[in-house]
Parts: structure tokens; C-alpha cells; sequence
């Protein structure tokens, strides 16, 4: 798909087929193209916690998706939790961040590869919605995740049942000045 298509036809979607199972190999190519995006000297922070099983999926979706009924959106959808590791994206060796931005810089790069991971996904053919509404804490718990790093977001990635039409965007003078 031509670039410029690919990012105005992408769209969060909320509703997804039960007809369609995403497949690990589906989830390895996404990851793949996550890892394309640049990254702090290419600390290449970002990590995936892919979750296919049914059982798993409805326990996360349960537990820990129940805001904003995240829970239902994600019915039929696989789930990706991301996260970065912190104190490394933006942080000297020695622990001293490079600059005032500290881990946020490591919540950049994982936003690189994220946005790589949903573009890559509407070329196959499937749509994703990021969810910011979750419960880390029980998240971590659920998957093992270690301590050592940040739960941002879960990603389901699904075949979509409908079609949202695109929501409003800025106008161009609204957020780009020249100088
Ligand atoms: C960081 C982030 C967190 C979001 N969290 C949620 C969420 O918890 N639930 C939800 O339904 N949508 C969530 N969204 C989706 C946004 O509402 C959506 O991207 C926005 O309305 C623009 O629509 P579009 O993605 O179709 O262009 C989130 C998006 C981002 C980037």
C-alpha cells in the first residue's frame, strides 16, 4: 500500500471479528517492523508481551482493560502489552540522564516503534486500537513483567467489524510555525 494511504486509511478500531484469528507469524512481522523505528543510540528499549490464548485474552481484557469498556472494544482481538525498559533511553551508563527528559525519552522511542507496529499492521490487512486505559500494576502481575520496565500501553491488533470514519484533525497552522 502506498505510504500516504497506509497512514490516512489507518484508524483505531473498536470492534473486531470473531472470524479471523491473528496469528503468532502475523505478530513476529509487526515486532519486526517495531524494531525498524531509530531509537536513543539504538538502545532499543521497547518490549512486547503478546497475549494469543483465549483464556489469557479474556482474563487481561477482564482484569485489566475495564475502563472506557476497553474490555469489550477488544473481544476477538490479540493483545500486546508494550513497555520500555527504564533509566537506559536518555541516561548516560553511569545512571546521569542526558538531559531533562529523562525516561520520557525512553516513552519516545516506544512510541516510534509502536506507531511502525500499527502501520505495518494495516498493510496486513488488520486494524489495532492502543489503549492508555489499563491497569498496570495488575498487567505486570498477570504477565511477569519485570520491574525494570515501564507498562505503557496495550495494543489489540484484530480484523476489523466496521468501519470508523476518521476523526477530525488540526489545521496545519495550528501547530506548525515557521521561521
Ligand atoms: C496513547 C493513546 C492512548 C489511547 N487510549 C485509548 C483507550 O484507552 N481507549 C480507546 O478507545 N482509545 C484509545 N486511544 C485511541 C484514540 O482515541 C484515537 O487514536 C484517536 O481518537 C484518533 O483516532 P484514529 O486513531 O482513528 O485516528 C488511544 C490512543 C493513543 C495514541
Amino acid at each position: 500500500m502506498e505510504f500516504q494511504t497506509l497512514i490516512e486509511n489507518r484508524r483505531s478500531v473498536r470492534k473486531y471479528s470473531s472470524h479471523t484469528n491473528v496469528t503468532k507469524e502475523q505478530i513476529q512481522q509487526l515486532v519486526q517492523a517495531a524494531l525498524e523505528a531509530p531509537s536513543w543510540k539504538n538502545t532499543e528499549t521497547g518490549r512486547y508481551y503478546c497475549v494469543l490464548s483465549e483464556d489469557m485474552s479474556q482474563k487481561l481484557r477482564k482484569e485489566c482493560l475495564c475502563y472506557a469498556n476497553n474490555d469489550v472494544k477488544t473481544e476477538h482481538a490479540a493483545l500486546i502489552v508494550t513497555t520500555f525498559v527504564h533509566n537506559r533511553a536518555g541516561f548516560q551508563t553511569d545512571g546521569t540522564p542526558d538531559n531533562e527528559i529523562e525516561n520520557g525519552w525512553g516513552c519516545y522511542d516506544l512510541g516510534l516503534q509502536n506507531e511502525n507496529l500499527i502501520l505495518k499492521a494495516t498493510e496486513l490487512g488488520l486494524s489495532t486500537l492502543i489503549m492508555g486505559l489499563r491497569d498496570g500494576d495488575k498487567i505486570r502481575e498477570m504477565l511477569s513483567i519485570p520491574e525494570s520496565e515501564t507498562i505503557v500501553s496495550v495494543i489489540a491488533v484484530g480484523k476489523a467489524d466496521e468501519e470508523p470514519s476518521r476523526p477530525r484533525r488540526r489545521e496545519l497552522e495550528d501547530v506548525l510555525k515557521f521561521y
